[in-house]
């Protein structure tokens, strides 16, 4: 008899994005003269098309790899030393950060990157979540068992949830205990909210004090304009002994469809035996990733790798001006309806409170079924996202106007 992972049985629902699908097609069945009028502000999924850069590369890559001189295998699997160095040129050492390109891991997308992170630590860690938050972290740790059932509100025993809400600016502070792994994500999904320097430092003091791991996911750090505030964990003094950092190409260079993200182990990062001993974390990860993983396409390398040329550089930098030109644009509409609104200014999320105490679901349906616009409910990020929605500023510039439009016409 072959038994199952229980924890499994544990989980609520679907995941978030799956169970919006779902719906969607259902209300679509009920409605099929609306498909063509539907607008989905749901999923953070890029909808522009991939810089002429990349394009370009993956293109020579893919001519190379058709040529018997010029073909290649398996690659590394912690990724091509071409594209780990360029990473560590251009997002690290050109801003001062101490990284070096044999810390930087290569893989397919953060999610599972932050999920298949928990394969390196222990299975007793006490773990601190932020509530909301992007429920990749809350659900791969159920998964992995370190959680008890939830209870009717959704919330698991055993994690430290942290609220995030309006009078916190939604950027929890470190808990008034110790906690082993702590996941921290900024510029913030779903809220949008950024972190400080000196909320960051706090973080890290905290961290190296109580022997905590920072997971700090960046996936959206490209989207922060003010140079005041932190695109990475290790702007901060003290986060090479603490953090591990996930970053992504989906956001930045429309790799969502592509797959190219990559994971900061820094050689000075440690965790502990149940005996104290410290381990350091990069040879763990190493051994995890050479053993599970066969690393990335090299065409998709490659790719990767174009975005840090010159011309690559202003792609992204267009395509971030695109996506952020469409988060004012649902801000100001939003507060225009007299909305309360969040976020969208350092990231292409809107968070927005529910207006007339309506639930997150509430507001779905009444945005599908009277704007045909899809959106995410704040309660699929966790209970203290109940009453809040999100609206994804991922679209093409048309469709982000007629969202406007459709907002404003709406019956708040
Ligand atoms: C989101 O909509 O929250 C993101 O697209 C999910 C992801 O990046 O996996």
């Amino acid at each position: 008899m072959a038994t199952i992972n229980e924890n499994y049985l544990k989980l609520k629902a679907g995941y978030l994005f799956p169970e919006i699908a779902r719906r969607v097609r259902v209300f679509l069945e009920e409605n099929p003269d609306t498909s063509s009028r539907l607008i989905r502000c749901g999923i953070g999924d890029v909808t522009e098309p991939l810089p002429q850069a990349a394009i370009q590369a993956m293109k020579a890559a893919t001519d190379e790899l058709g040529n018997r001189e010029t073909f290649r295998g398996y690659g590394p699997e912690q990724g091509y030393d071409f594209l780990r160095e360029a990473i560590a040129a251009n997002d690290y050492q050109a801003r001062g950060i101490e990284i070096s390109a044999d810390e930087i891991f290569i893989s397919d997308g953060s999610k599972c990157d932050a999920a298949n992170i928990l394969d390196i630590f222990g299975a007793d860690n006490r773990i601190a979540i932020s509530d909301p938050v992007y429920p990749v972290y809350v659900d791969t740790n159920v998964m992995a068992g370190h959680t008890g059932p939830a209870d009717e509100s959704g919330a698991y025993a055993g994690l430290k949830y942290l609220p995030c809400t309006p009078e916190n600016g939604f950027v929890a502070e470190p808990p008034d205990e110790p906690v082993d792994i702590a996941y921290l994500c900024f510029p913030n999904n779903p809220t949008g909210a950024v972190a400080t320097r000196e909320q960051l430092q706090k973080w890290v003091d905290y961290a190296r004090a109580n022997r905590t791991i920072l997971f700090f996911d960046a996936a959206y750090g490209d989207y922060i304009s003010d140079p005041a505030i932190p695109r990475s964990i290790y702007e901060i003094e003290g986060a090479r002994e603490c953090a591990i950092e996930f970053r992504s190409f989906s956001k930045n260079g429309g790799f969502t469809g592509v797959r190219c993200a990559l994971t900061v182990v820094p050689q000075t990062v440690q965790g502990y035996t149940k005996d104290g001993e410290a381990v350091a974390l990069h040879p763990l990860w190493l051994r995890r990733s050479t053993t599970k993983f066969n690393g990335v396409s090299y065409p998709v390398q490659r790719a990767a790798e174009a975005l840090y040329s010159d011309e690559g550089k202003a792609e992204v930098q267009a395509l971030i001006a695109h996506y952020m030109g469409n988060a004012r644009i649902l801000r100001e509409a939003a507060q225009q309806c007299g909305l309360q609104v969040w976020g969208g200014v350092h990231a292409p999320y809107i968070w927005i409170q529910a207006p007339g105490g309506l639930s997150s679901w509430e507001v779905f349906d009444r945005m599908l079924n009277e704007a045909n616009v899809v959106i995410t409910p704040g309660s699929g990020f966790g209970r203290r996202g109940e009453g809040f929605f999100r609206v994804s500023a991922f679209n093409s510039r048309a469709n982000v106007e007629e969202v406007a439009r459709r907002l404003s016409s709406m019956n708040w």
